[in-house]
């Protein structure tokens, strides 16, 4: 379903964000993608998701060629950004039933296919509400119906679960799950809570610094001692990921987590024609030296 070879990317300015990843998903498939702040996860996911340009490398993504069709993998793609899809002022529902219509659906159908959508992910009752009405746990489900809506067989989560309750992340889990038994859909997720890796992931690709530096089973990782927390901190060290020390000589220093916009980087991205995904999230970390480790 997925399959890259040297994919890379380097912002203007030479961050280089993502060195080279070699990944493979196989259909049904669900992947935890893990790593440090600024391992290059999100940037990545708009690769793979056609948002951004890579500089190096190939991928097919759902059986189209990411750069020569990216039309034909948008088709077979949902994406859910780490920032999020749901606008503040129109009511939640209008706003994916408008989305289901950017996909080819006629009127009737997508009226249909909303309701079904909200109706599995119990969010029926707040379809009425505008975004900026939504607790967290209500907008990012309704982020994930964003990224249903269209009948997708891959659907990419970035960070899906940060800042939820328990209960909104155990629900979550069990929506994905339920999805993947029942429509056969493949998911790609970026977490940090490795319990949700260790729980949901059937599969976990960790980078750092841009490139994978292990993937295997949570048990595999474990490797029978300790927790997937013990291997994740064995495999990508113990020290921070500053802001900004990747970034290029007088760029300003970094911006606090999650903050939305990189004007440079907008120059990266691929032109706004055809781009029918959800927003973009915003990227945080940096990138450093390249050190290949881990249980590969
Ligand atoms: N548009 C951009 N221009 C320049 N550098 C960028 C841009 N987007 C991301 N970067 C840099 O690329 C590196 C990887 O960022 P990315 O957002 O992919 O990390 P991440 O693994 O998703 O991190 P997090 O866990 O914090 O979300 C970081 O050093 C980041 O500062
Ligand atoms: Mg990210």
């Amino acid at each position: 379903m997925i399959k890259t070879s040297g994919l890379a990317k380097t912002f203007k300015g030479g961050v280089e964000a993502v060195r080279s990843i070699d990944l493979t998903v196989e259909a049904g498939e669900i992947v935890g993608f893990l790593g440090p702040n600024g391992a290059g996860k999100t940037t990545t996911m708009r690769m793979l998701t056609t948002l951004l340009r890579p500089t190096a490398g190939t991928a097919t993504i759902a059986g189209h060629d990411l750069v020569t069709d990216p039309q034909g993998v948008r088709r077979r793609i949902g994406y859910v950004s780490q920032g999020g899809g749901v606008g503040p002022s129109a009511p939640v529902g209008e706003e994916i039933e408008l989305h289901a219509r950017l996909y080819g659906m006629g009127a009737a159908e997508a009226r249909e296919r909303v309701a079904g959508t909200l109706e599995r992910l119990g969010l029926t009752a707040l379809a009425g509400r505008p975004g900026g009405a939504l607790s967290g746990g209500q907008r990012r489900r309704f982020d994930l119906a964003f990224g249903l809506v269209h009948r997708p067989s891959l659907l990419f989560l970035d960070e899906p679960t940060t800042g939820l309750d328990p209960q909104s992340r155990a629900n979550l889990w069990q929506h994905i799950r339920r999805l993947r038994e029942e429509d056969g859909l493949t998911v790609f997720l970026s977490t940090h809570y490795l319990d949700e890796a260790d729980t949901l992931a059937d599969r976990l690709v960790v980078i750092d610094h841009g490139t994978v530096v292990a993937e295997g089973t949570p048990a595999e990782l474990k490797g029978g001692a300790g927790t997937l927390d013990d291997a994740f901190l064995a495999i990508t060290g113990r020290s921070l990921r500053e802001d900004g020390e990747a970034a290029e000589p007088g760029s300003p220093p970094g911006r606090p987590h999650g903050e939305p916009g990189v004007p440079d980087g907008r120059a990266d991205e691929v032109p706004a024609a055809g781009r029918t995904l959800t927003r973009s999230g915003a990227p945080g970390g940096r990138a450093a030296a390249a050190g290949k480790r881990g249980n590969r």
